[in-house]
């Protein structure tokens, strides 16, 4: 089984996993998170980065990932590592990974440069030339002032994900407690228009947006306030670091079922209005409420969330008998 092509991929849970840790890459296969990312960066100590590198290949080939959407983070560009991430990694499971996300981005050129990387190391071996995707993490204010041309630079990329972690320390945040409000910060969310500014450029290039960790993984009812910030705007899903977190995921960034069901019946009952046979109307009534196509735009982002998590309809909407 393989992952679904990626305009399809749910990303509402992503476990990350610790490369230089055989445990937790064999247990991550038993989780039931939408995708998996085994880490070569900042969760692998420096002198455990060649074994680790030796265990994602062995764990990608070997494991039963499912349809999990599978992924590698590589080192960012200004260490010494990062080319042997990628060639090892790719030439030794490329045909079993899906992406590769390439954290700390600063400018559109170092996703050109993996995507070149790439691209060489698919024609040597003989792959498919651009299946393997790219994710691009922004975690500092030079990464977020680019986030644009970010966006736009590689046909690959999938997701722009949000790190927190670094990007507080990179913009000097007075706190250490990840993804909750600065203390002394009382007039709003101090990472709103971060997480607004990776939301708009995710949305122009028709990318998916995922937030980053609540290292705070004893607190699950912190994880669901603050997964349940980004998953309001519009953010597809956020990284776990806990098995407990991912359930949560699962369920922050779906639709509630009674939306998920008011969707279709929007659907239909657009589609059926529409029609001839319903009256070719543009703007009706369904209930209390006037629905037009902008109506069924709604619908069909809360429709397309629930499809791509598996959800089934409840509550189905009839036409009217005459
Ligand atoms: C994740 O990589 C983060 O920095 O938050
Ligand atoms: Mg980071």
């Amino acid at each position: 089984m393989t992952a679904p092509p990626r305009s399809l991929r749910a990303r509402r849970s992503c476990h990350a996993v610790p490369g230089s840790n055989p445990r937790f890459l064999d247990k991550a296969q038993g989780l039931d998170s939408d995708q998996v990312f085994l880490d070569l960066e900042d969760s692998v100590a420096p002198i455990a980065k060649a074994d680790a590198r030796k265990n994602i290949v062995e764990v990608l080939n070997t494991g039963d990932w499912g349809t999990r959407v599978r992924t590698v983070r590589v080192n960012d560009w200004t260490t010494q590592w990062t080319y042997r991430d990628v060639i090892e990694v790719v030439e030794g499971a490329g045909a079993n990974l899906d992406c590769l996300m390439l954290p700390k981005v600063q400018t559109a050129d170092q996703v050109r440069t993996l995507d070149t990387l790439l691209t060489q190391i698919e024609t040597a071996m003989g792959f498919e030339v651009g299946r393997i995707g790219i994710e691009a993490q922004i975690e500092n204010a030079i990464g977020l002032v680019n986030v644009d041309a970010i966006a736009a630079g590689s046909p690959r990329t999938e997701t722009i994900i949000f790190g927190p972690a670094d990007f507080m320390a990179s913009i000097n945040m007075k706190s250490l407690v990840v993804g909750e409000q600065p203390p002394g910060y009382d007039v709003g969310d101090a990472y709103h228009y971060i997480l607004m500014r990776l939301l708009m450029a995710a949305r122009a290039h028709d990318l998916q947006v995922i937030d980053g960790p609540y290292l705070q993984i004893k607190d699950l009812d912190g994880f669901r306030r603050v997964a349940g910030r980004s998953a309001a705007l519009g953010f597809d899903g956020k990284w776990t670091l806990h098995p407990s977190q991912i359930d949560l995921a699962n369920e922050v960034y779906s639709p509630l079922q009674s939306d998920y069901d008011h969707a279709e019946n929007i659907l239909d009952a657009y589609a059926y209005y529409t029609s001839e046979q319903g009256g070719a109307r543009g703007a009706v009534m369904l209930g209390d409420e006037m629905i037009d196509e902008a109506s069924r735009k709604m619908a069909l982002v809360v429709s397309g969330k629930g499809r791509a998590a598996g959800m089934q309809r409840g509550d189905v909407w009839s036409p009217p008998r005459d």
